[in-house]
C-alpha cells in the first residue's frame, strides 16, 4: 500500500519533530513544521543545517539531496496556518492533555478521513489520544521515531484499539519511504521500546543513588560489558531526564504497578533543572560549544 503523502505536517520543532521533518524531506516529501515556542523554529533550522551537512560530509546523502531537503521544509508558528497537509505527525511534549487538545483541533481542521493523524508519543496510549478525535479515531496511529532520528533505523508502529488497518499499512509504507524499519507493537503503556528501556535507565539511577557505583562506572560497565553504544545514564541525558520521568509515570499509571515509579534521584535532578544535554547539565555537564 502507498502512503500517499505529498505534504507532511509536523507538530513540534524539537529534537524529535525536527528529526522527523528532516528524514521526510530527505525522502522527497514537502514538510510544514508547526511550533509556537519562541526561538524553536530558528533552533530547528540550525539543527537541520548542521545535521544535513554532517550527513553530506559523511557521504550518507549528497549535498544536492541535503540542499533540496532544506528547501522542502517550511515553518509556521500558529496551528491554524498548518494547512494543506495530507498527513500529520505530532511530536510535542509527553503530556496527554496537551496531545488530546491538539488532536481534537486537528480533527476539526482536517475533516478528510484520509488525513492520518499520527503521534510520535513514546509511551502514552494511542487509544486514549484517539478519543479526542471522536468519530474519526480510526485514523489515529502511533508512529514512534527514535533519537537521533536521522541515524536511528526504527519506527515503532502502534495501532490503537480503533485504528484502521489502512492507517497502519500506510504508516508502515511512510516509515519505509523515510528509510526506516517499521515494527509493530500493541498499545500498552510504553509499547515495547520504553517498557524495556526505561526501567533499565531507572535502575541505573537507583544504583547511582544507592552508591553502588559512580555514573562513569555505571555507564562504562554497561558499555563495555553489554556492548551498549552509550551507557544508560548518558542515554538518559540524551533523551532528557524530564522525559524519562514522564515515561516512568506513564508506565506506573498505565501498567498499574509501583515497580515502575521514577527513582527519587532522577526526579530530584529534574526539579533542580538538570534535564540533560538540552539544559547543559543532567547526570553529566555539557558546556555550551
Ligand atoms: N544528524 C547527523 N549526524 C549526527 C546526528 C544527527 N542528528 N547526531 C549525531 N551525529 C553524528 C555526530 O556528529 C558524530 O559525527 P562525527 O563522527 O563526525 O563526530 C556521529 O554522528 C556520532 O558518531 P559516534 O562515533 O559518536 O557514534 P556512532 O555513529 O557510533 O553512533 C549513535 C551514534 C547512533 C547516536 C549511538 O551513540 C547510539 O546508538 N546511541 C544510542 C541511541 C539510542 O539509544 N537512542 C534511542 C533513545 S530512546 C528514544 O529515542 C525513544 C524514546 O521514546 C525516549
Amino acid at each position: 500500500m502507498s502512503h500517499g503523502v505529498k505534504t507532511l505536517g509536523v507538530l513540534g520543532a524539537g529534537q524529535m519533530g525536527g528529526g522527523i521533518a528532516q528524514v521526510a524531506a530527505v525522502a522527497g516529501i514537502t514538510v510544514k513544521v508547526f511550533d509556537s515556542f519562541p526561538g524553536a523554529i530558528d533552533k530547528c533550522k540550525g539543527v537541520h543545517k548542521k545535521s544535513l551537512s554532517k550527513l553530506a560530509e559523511k557521504a550518507v546523502i549528497t549535498q544536492e539531496v541535503a540542499d533540496a531537503a532544506i528547501g522542502r521544509i517550511s515553518f509556521v508558528d500558529k496551528l491554524e496556518n498548518l494547512t494543506g497537509c495530507d498527513w500529520i505527525v505530532e511530536a510535542v511534549v509527553e503530556d496527554v492533555k496537551v496531545k488530546k487538545d491538539l488532536f481534537s483541533r486537528l480533527a476539526a481542521m482536517y475533516p478528510d478521513e484520509n488525513v492520518v493523524l499520527a503521534s510520535n508519543t513514546s509511551s502514552i496510549s494511542i487509544t486514549d489520544i484517539a478519543t479526542a478525535c471522536g468519530k474519526s479515531a480510526s485514523r489515529v496511529v502511533g508512529m514512534h521515531f527514535f533519537n537521533p532520528v536521522p541515524l536511528m533505523k526504527l519506527v515503532e508502529v502502534i495501532p490503537g484499539l480503533q485504528t484502521s488497518p489502512a492507517a497502519v499499512e500506510r504508516t508502515i509504507a511512510l516509515a519505509t519511504a523515510c528509510g526506516k524499519t517499521p515494527l509493530k507493537a500493541n498499545d500498552r503503556a510504553g509499547f515495547i521500546s520504553n517498557r524495556v528501556l526505561m526501567p533499565m535507565i531507572n535502575e541505573a539511577f537507583y544504583a547511582w543513588m544507592e552508591g553502588v557505583a559512580e555514573p562513569q562506572a555505571i555507564d562504562g560497565i554497561m558499555k563495555l560489558g553489554c556492548n551498549f553504544p552509550m551507557g544508560p545514564l548518558t542515554l538518559a541525558d540524551f533523551i532528557g531526564l524530564d522525559t524519562c520521568v514522564n515515561i516512568m509515570d506513564v508506565l506506573a499509571e498505565g501498567l498499574n504497578n509501583g515497580r515502575y515509579r521514577a527513582c527519587p534521584l532522577l526526579k530530584q535532578l529534574v526539579v533542580a533543572g538538570r534535564m540533560g544535554v538540552k539544559s547543559g547539565r543532567g547526570v553529566y555537564e555539557y558546556p555550551a560549544k
